[in-house]
């Protein structure tokens, strides 16, 4: 979507997959879907250096409303858990440098059964944009799927009609896929993301359905990506409780690889430092903000190993390689088996990113270094072609 947003990939924080619909606030007061949680969410983010690595968006997910419209038609929050509403808490998370991103529906509920948006969408983009929000979850329950492009459409007008920068992530084809093969040029002119699978979960399972569903729609979704319209494979769960630190960090490196929006769905007041520095690892943002904005692909299948690489600017390629067997220890990859490789002629720079950072300097065709790659886990790279001195132009 061509309004300014989203030049490189969303970052920030998202509540769903961490918190769910946690309602309850009396037995849970920190753990409920409240504006507390955002706020301390919000504090963390600038004091333990969230922010500072760009990490920018705290967002609301589903559950935040009030069961019912106010007198006016328009959308307010659950008054007991939101007592100073959605504009207090917009101008809390503005002071502290941040912006506030909130969820709603373009059908007549959201998925956990509170009012959506149909009929309503000009009222409801006005209202997120008085109060200050910067970012809209569009969700795509309880909606007629033949109905699905006029609504996200309308939606993303509206909120146009606002003038208020608002970001706008969308659901769009994953709710049409079981239907029909969605049409990615209209939703990257409507959408600055779009959700194309199923929901993640905290699990390796979930992560490995994820890119399975990536790499066998390549084709369709990675041309669509770019400045201002992303595939949105969903939330990182990294810091909380069903992934292997190696699973972690197949997480950071594959998001990084495909142009993912980095939306953390995690617990930021009690991380354990091992994932707080991953998700925090300067080298691997900068693979996911690279400037030039294409997304990286698969590009060979060996021997239980996934090779993944994303062309960066200035020529350089980042390179993840994936050990998908579940059995023994570390094995080696030889790194010449990877398809870009050629951009070592006459030579590269290398760099290892992950599991552990590594100069390994200045490398050919030829070359003979190895990975050593843990089960499920995944071995990063930057590779900078060099141009050499001797190079014949004839040749
Ligand atoms: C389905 C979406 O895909 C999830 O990310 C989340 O927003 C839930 N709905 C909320 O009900």
């Amino acid at each position: 979507l061509d309004n300014g947003l989203a030049l490189k990939p969303t970052m920030g924080w998202l509540h769903w997959e961490r918190f769910m619909c946690n309602t309850d606030c009396d037995t849970q007061p920190d753990n409920c879907i409240s504006e507390r949680l955002y706020m301390q969410m919000a504090d963390v983010m600038v004091k333990e250096g969230w922010k500072d690595a760009g990490y920018e968006y705290v967002c609301i997910d589903d559950c935040w409303p009030s069961r019912q419209r106010d007198a006016q038609g328009r959308l307010q929050a659950d008054p007991k858990r939101f007592p100073g509403g959605i504009k207090k808490l917009a101008d809390y998370v503005h002071s502290k440098g941040l912006k506030l991103g909130i969820y709603a529906d373009v059908g007549k509920n959201t998925c956990a059964g509170y009012p959506g948006s149909l009929g309503h969408y000009e009222t409801d983009a006005q209202t997120f944009a008085d109060w200050g929000v910067d970012l809209l979850k569009f969700d795509g329950c309880f909606m007629d799927w033949k109905l699905l492009g006029d609504g996200y459409t309308n939606m993303s007008k509206a909120l146009n009609k606002t003038g208020r920068s608002i970001l706008y992530s969308c659901e769009w084809p994953l709710y049409e896929w079981p239907f029909q093969k969605p049409n990615y040029t209209a939703i990257r002119e409507t959408c600055n993301h779009w959700r194309n699978f199923d929901d993640v979960f905290d699990s390796w399972s979930s992560i490995k359905s994820i890119l399975d569903w990536t790499a066998s729609h390549q084709d369709t979704i990675v041309p669509s990506a770019g400045p201002g319209g992303w595939n949105d494979p969903d939330m990182l769960v990294i810091g909380n409780f069903g992934l292997s630190h190696a699973q972690q960090e197949s997480q950071m490196a594959l998001w990084a690889i495909m142009a993912a929006p980095l939306l953390m769905s995690n617990d930021l007041r009690d991380i354990c430092p091992r994932s707080k520095k991953l998700l925090q690892n300067k080298l691997i943002i900068d693979i996911s903000q690279d400037p030039l904005g294409k997304q990286g692909h698969l590009s060979a299948k060996l021997d239980s190993f996934e090779v993944w690489e994303r062309p960066l600017s200035k020529r350089r390629l980042a390179v993840a390689v994936l050990n998908k067997q579940e059995i023994g220890g570390p094995r080696i990859f030889s790194i010449r088996f990877v398809p870009g490789w050629k951009i070592c002629d006459p030579q590269c720079n290398v760099t290892q990113i992950l599991p552990q950072y590594k100069e390994m300097g200045v490398q050919t065709l030829q070359s003979k270094v190895l990975l050593y790659i843990d089960p499920s886990g995944t071995a990063l790279l930057t590779v900078t072609p060099l141009s050499s001195p001797l190079k014949n132009p004839h040749k």
